[in-house]
């Protein structure tokens, strides 16, 4: 795992726009794996600027996002997909077509989770993902004791993850208890995996992430095994290292 130390939070939204803006740039176009979460905003934003000052096109990108909540719609403020359209898709020329997350609303959610997979894998799979990491060392919502080789699945949410995620609602009983996600073996088939952790709070997660066995039970530890990833840290989540 490569590991890049920045000193801050808007440091470590720059240089992820950086790693990924030589990616976006390819004129083939570029497959990429986007989350949700605090931590990409700052990466999302970055993006954004770097549309605005006419340097980088999405036009030829396609994207796909780890996760959904289950039973959201689209236009709830809580969906992964309202969170998409105002942090990033809106505000660049993506094309609607070519931005897919899992659909949370799906009549049959296990043929969604299906057709999920088989929608990246027409694309040619992930180029680049960019992953944020759980306080439980969750990567989407891939909970703890989920297996290795998961594919996108429909999952019962952890209760401290509801926990963790309840800030953005109105109480904890609005915080959905089910969510579609990419699995953890989906994950994996990535070329390129990058990895945002910022803050105190995430020191514990980071220092199993590079020192823990690796374990179901701490799912990001999977990570250590990819040939490609780049784990970019502030100092902060870096500290108990
Ligand atoms: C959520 C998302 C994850 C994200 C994680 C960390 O549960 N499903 O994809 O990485 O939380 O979020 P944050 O960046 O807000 O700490």
């Amino acid at each position: 795992m490569n590991i890049i130390r920045v000193k801050d939070y808007d440091e470590l939204s720059e240089k992820a726009c950086e790693i990924l803006r030589d990616d976006i740039k390819k004129s083939a176009g570029c497959v990429l794996g986007l989350a949700t979460g605090s931590t990409p905003e700052g990466l999302y934003q970055q993006l954004i600027e770097a549309y605005n000052k006419g340097g980088i096109s999405y036009a030829n990108c396609t994207t796909f996002n780890l996760d959904e909540y289950v039973g959201l719609a689209s236009d709830d403020p809580n969906s992964y997909r309202y969170y998409m359209d105002e942090k990033l898709f809106s505000h660049i020329d993506l094309p609607d077509d070519q931005a897919f997350l899992p659909n949370g609303f799906a009549m049959d959610p296990e043929k969604e989770c299906r057709d999920y997979e088989a929608l990246i894998k027409d694309a040619g799979y992930v180029d680049v993902q960019v992953l944020g990491l759980g306080l439980n060392g969750h990567i989407g919502f891939n909970e703890p004791g989920t297996p290795f080789d998961s594919r996108t699945h429909v999952v019962d949410l952890d209760e401290s993850t509801r926990q963790a995620n309840a800030r953005f609602f109105h109480s904890m009983e609005d915080v959905p208890k089910k969510a579609l996600t990419m699995g953890i073996g989906s994950i994996m088939e990535s070329r390129k995996i990058v990895l945002l952790v910022s803050g105190e709070k995430k020191a514990d997660a980071v220092k199993e992430l590079v020192n823990g066995e690796m374990t179901n039970e701490f799912p990001a530890s999977i990570l250590q095994k990819h040939e490609n990833v780049i784990l970019i840290a502030d100092e902060e989540a870096l500290s108990k290292l």
